[in-house]
């Protein structure tokens, strides 16, 4: 049984955690898209890991893990994570596998990302920073990638990096007035990368299918949201990568058919970070209580999450793109203190209905909400260890959003750590 996790809103639903939950069962752990601009938490033990790049079945000792084609890799950033997790007592050395094929976020990706971003002013996306669009544009582009395959071919690799930062250098200088950067002291750091990371590098889509032939169980692990897929997503106010399922196939060469069960993560609410339209946001005390309820600041910037009610219009359109069959909801708990709850169960415009979730950030910037209301329950909640645990309040809530978004609810977060939650499926 192969099975894929992604998350159903604007990222940072808890995939991380859910992940760490299903490795437990599963062989291999699969991440195929977006790069270090993902932040995924795992509570496990007592210990906090924040992965970036690694999956987050890496905590998991026995599981395998693979970075697939499909992802964009910071070598430094993937350097750090295997180091310290080995300082954690966590070692990848037999158990890591990066595609040959996945594209590399080198420095002058970040300076691009910043400059753009810089320029933009107040029309900027919000990125993380992290390189990442700068790094699909190479992608697509074509002549001015650098692959994980190059660090095993350095000579190649060296004539390549004077081309590609002489090419940058000008258009930096051209449109920013940015200092030059150099292509030597960007070859020395991939010597370095070259050094650390060659014994990890391999055709991982061999790899997969090797095993799927064998019957090993896989599991997949999505990155960013739905919402901020590059196609499906609130363009432009999204990832430079297909965020949604719809990346597995190209991210990692599994088809769709080869997964059986793709399980989508939720908030309890809605969370976002960086720029874009958020019909259902909480711009007052409602939605301070929960991002300090919650802790809702970023995995890798920090920034504070913006925070709205749970949108069912979203949820659905993001399940229906994605073909997913259930619905793990995080963070229940959070809402806990709240007199009154409330979900997005429509929109309309100018008073008439919307029949789906529209991507285009005009239309969605003119939605109204139509929300069902339902009353709160102030009982701490952290200890629930079934459903029979739970206030009648938060059953009611549960089962207005799996009505509102026509799926079941199979897993309910009651805290960050593993133990925190509530199966009403067998994992
Ligand atoms: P991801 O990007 O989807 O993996 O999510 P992040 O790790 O960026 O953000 C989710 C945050 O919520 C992390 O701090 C998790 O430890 C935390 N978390 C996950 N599930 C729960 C839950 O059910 N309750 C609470 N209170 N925190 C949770
Ligand atoms: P995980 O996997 C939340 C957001 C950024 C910005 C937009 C574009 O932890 O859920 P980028 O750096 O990708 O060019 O930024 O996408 N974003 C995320 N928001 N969680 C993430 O990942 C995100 N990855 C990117 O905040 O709005
Ligand atoms: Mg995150």
């Amino acid at each position: 049984m192969n099975t894929c996790v992604v998350g159903l809103q604007w990222g940072d639903e808890g995939k991380g955690k859910v992940v760490d939950i299903l490795a437990e069962k599963n062989d291999i752990v699969v991440r195929y898209g977006g790069g270090a601009n993902a932040g995924h938490t795992v509570v496990a033990g007592g210990e906090k890991f924040a992965l970036h790049l690694m999956p987050s079945g890496a905590v998991r000792k026995e599981a395998m893990c693979v970075i697939a084609n499909g992802v964009v890799v910071d070598p430094e950033v993937l350097i750090g994570e295997i180091d310290s997790l080995a300082a954690r007592g966590i070692s990848l050395d037999d158990r890591l596998l990066i595609s040959e094929s996945a594209h590399t976020v080198l420095d002058y990706h970040k300076v691009e990302d910043r400059l753009r971003e810089d320029a933009l002013g107040k029309n900027k996306i919000g990125t993380t920073v992290r390189g990442i669009g700068p790094c699909y544009s190479d992608k697509v582009g074509r002549s001015f990638a650098v692959r994980m395959a190059d660090f095993n071919n350095l000579d190649a690799l060296k004539e390549k990096l004077e081309k590609i930062v002489d090419y940058k250098n000008k258009i930096f200088s051209a449109l920013y007035n940015a200092e030059p950067m150099k292509a030597d002291v960007i070859f020395e750091k991939c010597k370095v990368y070259s050094q650390r990371l060659s014994k990890y590098i391999c055709n991982t889509t061999e790899y997969l299918h090797t095993n799927i032939e064998a019957g090993k169980d896989i599991l997949f692990e999505g990155a960013q949201g739905a919402l901020l897929d590059l196609d499906h997503g609130t363009f432009p106010f999204v990832t430079s990568s297909n965020a949604s399922s719809l990346g597995l196939g190209p991210g990692c060469g599994v088809p769709f058919n080869m997964v059986q069960r793709f399980i989508g993560v939720v908030k309890a609410y809605t969370t976002r970070v960086g720029s874009g339209p958020f019909p259902s946001e909480l711009d007052n005390e409602i939605g301070q209580y929960i991002r300090d309820k919650g802790h809702e600041y970023g995995t890798t910037t920090g920034r504070p999450r913006r925070c709205g009610w749970f949108d069912a219009m979203a949820v659905k359109y993001a399940a229906k793109i994605g073909g997913i069959n259930e619905i793990a909801m995080m963070h229940l708990d959070t809402l806990a203190g709240l007199d009154e709850l409330k979900i997005c169960t429509g929109y309309t415009i100018d008073g008439k209905e919307v029949k789906m979730f529209p991507s285009n950030i005009d239309t969605l910037a003119k939605v109204k909400c139509k929300f069902e209301t339902l009353a709160g329950f102030k009982e701490e909640i952290t200890d629930a260890q079934s459903l029979d645990d739970l206030p009648p309040q938060a059953k009611e809530y549960l089962r207005a959003v799996e009505e509102a978004v026509s799926l079941p609810i199979t897993f309910i977060g009651t805290g960050p750590a593993r133990n925190q939650t509530i199966f009403k499926k067998q994992v």
